[in-house]
């Protein structure tokens, strides 16, 4: 980073929050750098990005539920080892970014005991069941689609660590999104019933996915705060028309109808109008009413509480191998 006041180790904050610091803060995010970790940063902006990476950290491995609910019962071989490798990446997603959250002082144990306690939310998407093999497609191309359009201007976010992790995990994302795609594709060309099946599942994760995308932008809590520091670069309602325009073609493509009576090219604009969301079910699937929220916190608990070995073990193998590395060294 160029701007060399902004390196102060964050130690200077103790010391009184001296707005020369703020200033070389303000003055490196407006020169679109990095802030590392151990730069000056605002309490706020640091526990911002605490909750915005936890929450992604929190979707991703809650996310790892509804499809690993059907990799048992794939159809095919080639089905299975996809979803499967699909369903891992999830795992890693999780790992990048608690790992990245470390780097601002929190721990990963602390962020799961407040994800187990239902103290920090996660993306309300996975409060879907998944009724039939289909929803794995419709998953891939409709909620990985929504995730990458959200996620590949994080790439470019303000904070080093979060817009490092952002990189490979997009990479990861588009095959996820690919796989969904050409899943939903050959269900579509197939037999009449395989073809109502992609349809049914299409109709039930169309609206969910457009609520990914948050708040329309006038009841946006934090969005604003999140811009001026770039970690967000576009907002809520902006991302969420960019889904539409994607997905409406390629919906074409596929031989599936979006359930929006109202989507339609509007010349003038030069992208899709599409329909009122019910915002009123978004709310209640957030506040926890969704048909899944206690099935997947509950499951959460029990693989954290069942995995308890597997952490001991590594954490005692990890002390030997220290151990032996410094009487090796001494
Ligand atoms: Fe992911
Ligand atoms: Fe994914």
């Amino acid at each position: 980073m160029a701007t060399a006041a902004a390196h102060q180790t964050y130690g200077a904050e103790e010391a009184g929050a001296d707005t020369t610091y703020e200033r070389a803060f303000d003055a490196a995010v407006a020169a679109d750098e990095r802030i590392e970790p151990r730069d000056w940063m605002p309490d706020a902006y640091r526990a911002t990005l605490v909750r915005q990476m936890a929450q992604h950290a929190h979707s991703e491995i809650i996310g790892m539920q509804p499809e690993a609910n059907w990799i048992t019962r794939a159809p095919s071989l080639r089905r299975k080892a996809i979803l499967m490798a699909k369903v891992q990446d999830e795992a890693g997603h999780g790992l990048y970014l608690y790992s990245a959250a470390e780097t601002l002082g929190t721990s990963r144990e602390e962020l799961l005991d407040k994800l187990h306690a239902g103290r920090q939310k996660y993306s309300s998407i996975f409060n879907y069941p998944t009724l039939t093999w289909a929803d794995v497609g419709a998953i891939g191309w409709l909620v990985d689609g929504a995730a990458i359009t959200n996620q590949v201007p994080l790439c470019r976010c303000s904070y080093g660590p979060y817009a490092r992790a952002m990189v490979r995990i997009c990479k990861e994302e588009s095959f996820h999104q690919r796989q969904g795609y050409e899943l939903l594709l050959a269900l579509s060309r197939g037999t009449p019933e395989q073809h109502a099946m992609a349809q049914d599942a299409v109709d039930r994760w169309w609206w969910p996915s457009l609520m990914m995308f948050g708040p329309p932008d006038d009841e946006s809590a934090h969005s604003a705060q999140s811009m001026t520091w770039k970690i967000k670069r576009h907002s809520n309602d902006e991302l969420r028309q960019r889904f539409v325009d994607i997905c409406v073609p390629q919906a074409e493509s596929l031989g599936l109808t979006l359930p929006d009576p109202d989507l339609k090219w509007n010349e003038e604009r030069q992208h899709y109008d599409f329909g009122p969301i019910d915002w009123t079910e978004f709310k209640e699937v957030l506040k926890g009413n969704g048909p899944c929220n206690e099935q997947r916190l509950t499951q959460r608990r029990r693989a954290h509480e069942e995995g308890a070995w597997v952490r001991e073990a590594a954490a005692a193998y990890a002390a030997k191998h220290n151990d032996t590395t410094g009487a090796m060294q001494a």
